[in-house]
């Protein structure tokens, strides 16, 4: 295992460029606790970059900071931007309409986080740090935000986050990597195959906020519960009024058996020979297959557009505040969040 630092564009930031005795290459950034490259080899042996990403602070600043970032402190969207808590009414950074997404506007996403390395012979891990100050875009309590990377001889990426607060707040972070198995990230997404283990999921509505609804998977486009996997440009393709919405997957998914043990995802590329899993001990995970309709961005000299990647955003079901049975993400003072996903290649 081997990692070096490098500087991360003309702001400061630092990239780690963390490479495994296989020779695969994972790049992390302290700007947005992110990844912003996965180099792994093909069935020819190549190395390839398998996630959205640009090649400097300012580039995400210029384009999208969402891509590969930490998100918090609430992932997804909280209808109308408030929550009824013991304290009374909260109100958040409304950044999409009247709704918050992914934690309001210049979160964590933008964050330059404290960064800690600790090497190991066959494991190296960067700890990302972030200190979210009480009524940060409305959230209550001071937030002490951890997530660990983990880099292994196994091929895997792990993601631990840790946090606390000293007052009852809500949080529900994930990460934001997009994927793109085929080699080319200028290649649409459609020809990768999808697994997941989810039996339900969420419906939602014209301002992608899920209704309330967890709706079997059975016999419709959402259906990827087949081991072998199913095509995405099959589910694309399907007359099905919930992908015409998006344009695509921007979607929860209720994981059947969420566990640490077993595959709850995978996703594979049958002509680049890689196979992506996932691991998670979150009950849910969110899809979202970069439905941006005509725009367009450059990406380390490709140009990335409509279906480009695929998110694997595992986290407690969004918007959980406002639905039954959608889960829990408050965090009470004295109490750690907890969650851990890994990503593997095969
Ligand atoms: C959301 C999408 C949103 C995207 C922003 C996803 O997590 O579900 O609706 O457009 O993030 O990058």
């Amino acid at each position: 295992m081997k990692v070096t630092k490098k500087l991360f564009g003309a702001d400061g930031a630092t990239l780690f460029v963390i490479e495994n005795d296989h020779g695969l290459i994972l790049e992390v950034t302290n700007f947005g606790a992110r990844i912003v490259r996965f180099l792994v080899p093909t069935k020819t042996g190549e190395l390839v970059n398998i996630v959205l990403g640009f090649d400097d602070e300012e580039s995400y600043r210029q384009y999208d900071t969402y891509f590969g970032a930490t998100i918090g402190r609430v992932a997804g969207r909280l209808a109308k931007g408030q929550y009824q808590g013991q304290a009374g009414v909260q109100h958040f950074d409304q950044n999409e309409g009247p709704n918050t997404l992914h934690g309001g506007a210049n979160s964590f996403e933008v964050k330059r986080w404290e960064t800690e390395i600790i090497e190991k012979p066959s494991e190296v891990t960067v700890i990302f740090s972030y200190r979210s100050p009480d009524g940060e875009n409305g959230f209550k309590g001071n937030l002490k935000a951890k997530v660990a990377y983990t880099f292994n001889n196994q091929d895997e990426w792990r993601l631990d986050y840790e946090a606390e607060t000293d007052q009852e707040t809500l949080y529900n972070p994930t990460n934001h990597a997009y994927f793109n198995l085929s080699g080319s990230l200028s290649q649409p997404i459609d020809a990768h195959l999808l697994y997941v283990a989810a039996d339900r999921y969420g419906v939602i509505d014209e301002e992608s906020l899920p209704t309330g609804e967890l709706r079997a998977v059975t016999g419709t486009a959402f259906d990827f519960t087949d081991e072998s996997g199913r095509f995405l440009h099959d589910g694309f393709s399907q007359s099905d009024q919930q992908i015409a919405l998006v344009s695509g997957y921007d979607h929860p998914f209720a994981l059947s058996a969420p566990s640490i043990e077993t595959c709850q995802a995978r996703l594979t590329n049958e002509a680049s020979g890689i196979t992506l899993e996932m691991r998670t001990d979150s009950p849910a995970v969110v899809i979202y297959t970069t439905n941006i309709g005509e725009k367009e961005f450059p990406m380390f000299g490709e140009t990335v557009s409509h279906h480009s990647g695929i998110t694997l955003e595992t986290q407690v079901l969004p918007d959980a505040i406002n639905h039954q049975g959608f889960g829990t993400i408050k965090l009470e003072a004295g109490e750690t969040f907890k969650a851990t996903t890994v990503f593997s290649i095969k």
